[in-house]
């Protein structure tokens, strides 16, 4: 049986894609399926967690979880997130947030009458970094998706955003990361490292969940 190492905290987790709108039918989105993250939600609740999602459009059922909150824009996701974590002890980003956005969303449908379509693209805020900048910030866990140079991309990111846990995985390969069932993670924090090899992701939830709760308490617990 889990201890329930988390009673009394409250985590704000983000999950799966954004959607970002270029005209009322049409978006640009990613690949994000929403699995990891309600997996996390899941497993941090198991560990006594209240749990506070906010996810992306996903076809996943909701997790039993404190509250949920869909949202489907970046700037709709930072607006959720950013009401909530005044009462949050823990950040987990585990959603994929598009980067940049289209500058200018069409009011009516697009039409086909040009050869070629210019898109101009605008960047996003950054979640992470904004909740990771707040005083005090809570504790505070990114991802870290990458095709290559996983570590040194994950460490850089881990650095450069003031994180206290950064879960780095290789995307685009021939297993793991987006829409699978299974993934592999590193988990890094200040000096120390972890990995937790290919198993399905409701597994490897409950390894990083007990991974973030023992740095957390660590931190917390006198
Ligand atoms: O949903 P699945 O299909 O199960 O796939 C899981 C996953 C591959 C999406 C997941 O394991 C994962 O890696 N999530 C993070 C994806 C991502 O966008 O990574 P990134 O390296 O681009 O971003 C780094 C971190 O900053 C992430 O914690 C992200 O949530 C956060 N971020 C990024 C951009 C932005 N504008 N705001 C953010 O908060």
């Amino acid at each position: 049986l889990a201890e329930r190492l988390l009673t009394g905290t409250r985590v704000l987790l983000t999950a799966g894609p954004t959607r970002e709108l270029l005209d009322p039918v049409r978006y640009l989105g990613n690949r994000s399926s929403g699995r990891m993250g309600y997996a996390l939600a899941s497993a941090l609740g198991h560990l006594g967690a209240q749990v506070v999602l906010v996810s992306g459009p996903t076809a996943l059922p909701v997790p039993k979880v404190a509250e949920s909150i869909q949202v489907e824009t970046a700037l709709e996701m930072r607006a959720a997130v950013m009401e909530q974590v005044a009462s949050c002890d823990l950040f987990v980003a585990t959603a994929a947030v598009a980067d940049y956005r289209p500058a200018e969303p069409a009011a009516r449908k697009i039409k086909k009458d040009a050869e070629e379509l210019t898109l101009r693209l605008v960047r996003n805020p950054d979640i992470l970094a904004e909740v990771a900048a707040l005083t005090p910030p809570p504790f505070t866990v990114g991802f870290a998706a990458e095709t290559d140079e996983v570590e040194r991309h994950a460490l850089a990111k881990r650095t450069a955003k003031g994180l206290d846990m950064i879960a780095a995985n290789r995307v685009g390969g021939e297993r793991g990361g987006f829409e699978r069932d299974e993934n592999a993670l590193t988990v890094f924090w200040d000096g120390g490292r972890r990995d937790l090899p290919m198993m399905p992701k409701t597994r490897l939830a409950r390894e990083l969940a007990a991974l973030i709760a023992e740095r957390y308490l660590e931190r917390h617990v006198a």
